[in-house]
């Protein structure tokens, strides 16, 4: 089968960061997995960082990389499934990325596609969706009912306009999200927030200047110790902040959230399928909630740029946009 894949960790200007592959087509041997006919793959900032990161030493065999996925089941070892259903996940960062024309994953982990959506717009959902709705409903486990106020730090990445949209249509949060350009701004103005501030420029007073003096929760997607210490001077007592970016070993001070005795919390994506974890299924459930909201047309793709055909020249340029941090919504491959 056609793949993507690196044998040593490069920058990506180098043409040999990522490059095209033939491998044997896997198969199934686990009572859990799918094999999947990928159709569709949505690039996110964590291929990048394991790319960099991975193989220091160049290996022999190669390393796939790809975590947001549209297919269609080939075969299926779990009832619940069968050859021919459409399906998006996001996988597992212990296995092999779904860079690839085969890929086996957890049915665990798996939902089925809404089917109103195309394989391109389906595989901008799966992993910003799941860190969003584990971030709001599980790690800050926002009320539904109660105005309250949310802050989202980076408004315009994949997670935060999926967040947005979530936090707008299945609560009555304000949303506050941050966006430094035009093009930004109007993004996130269109996933529905309700204000939209500068992260750079001073974001206590612009979060002041709308009015509040605190807020209830703050989502920090961007590295938490560049806004430390507006989290710090914006979270309401006993607030709660969730992270979702790696900090450097000891560049983290939570000093700052001290006095107000608010929670800091962690959110990863992978955690459930990393550590196999008793309600591994629950991200199934997530993602059949996200394709149901998307059938009713409640939650809309956040596709913001389709290239194709997936090979190695097209992951390049994507990656490329990503470590920039220049990315708005999401980036689709589609086709071998
Ligand atoms: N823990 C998890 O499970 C998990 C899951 C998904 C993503 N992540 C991480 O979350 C981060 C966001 O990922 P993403 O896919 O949503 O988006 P992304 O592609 O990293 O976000 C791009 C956006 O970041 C904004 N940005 C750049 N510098 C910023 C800063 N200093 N402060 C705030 N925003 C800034 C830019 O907005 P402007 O152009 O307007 O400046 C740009 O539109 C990444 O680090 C990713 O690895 C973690």
């Amino acid at each position: 089968m056609k793949a993507v894949g690196l044998y040593k960790s490069l920058a990506i200007t180098d043409a040999a960061s990522l490059i095209n592959l033939e491998l044997p087509k896997p198969e199934l041997n686990s009572e859990n997995d799918l094999l999947v006919k990928v159709e569709a793959i949505a690039v996110n900032p964590v291929d990048y960082k394991v790319r960099l990161s991975i193989l220091p030493e160049a290996s022999a065999t190669p390393k796939l990389l790809g975590w947001d996925v549209s297919g269609i089941v080939i075969a299926s070892a779990n009832p619940s499934f069968k050859a021919g259903d459409k399906v998006f996940y996001a996988g597992d960062i212990t296995r092999p990325g779904a860079n690839s024309e085969y890929h086996l994953v957890d049915s665990r982990i798996v939902g089925h596609m809404p089917d109103n959506l195309s394989f391109v717009q389906a595989a901008s959902l799966p992993l910003t969706s799941l860190t969003a709705w584990e971030s709001l409903f599980e790690r800050l486990q926002v009320e539904k009912d109660k105005e309250k106020t949310l802050l989202i730090i980076n408004g315009a990445g994949g997670v935060g306009s999926i967040t947005t949209q979530l936090a707008k249509h299945l609560t009555k949060l304000k949303v506050i999200v941050t966006a430094s350009r035009p093009e930004s701004i109007e993004w996130c103005r269109k996933q529905g927030a309700d204000y939209i501030i500068n992260h750079r420029e001073d974001i206590v007073s612009q979060v002041r200047n709308l009015g509040y003096e605190f807020v209830d929760y703050i989502l920090v997607y961007s590295n938490i110790s560049d806004h430390i210490k507006a989290c710090g001077e914006l979270i309401v007592p006993f607030g709660k902040i969730c992270s979702i970016v790696e900090t450097k070993t000891g560049e983290l001070d939570i000093t700052p959230l001290k006095t107000k005795s608010a929670a800091l919390l962690q959110e990863f994506m992978f955690t459930r399928a990393m550590y196999k974890t008793s309600d591994m299924i629950e991200q199934q459930n997530i993602l059949n909630n996200i394709s149901k909201l998307v059938q009713k047309q409640i939650i809309t793709p956040t596709v913001n740029e389709i290239l194709t055909p997936i090979n190695a020249e097209n992951l390049r340029q994507a990656h490329e946009v990503l470590e920039k941090g220049q990315s708005i919504g999401k980036i689709v491959l589609t086709g071998f």
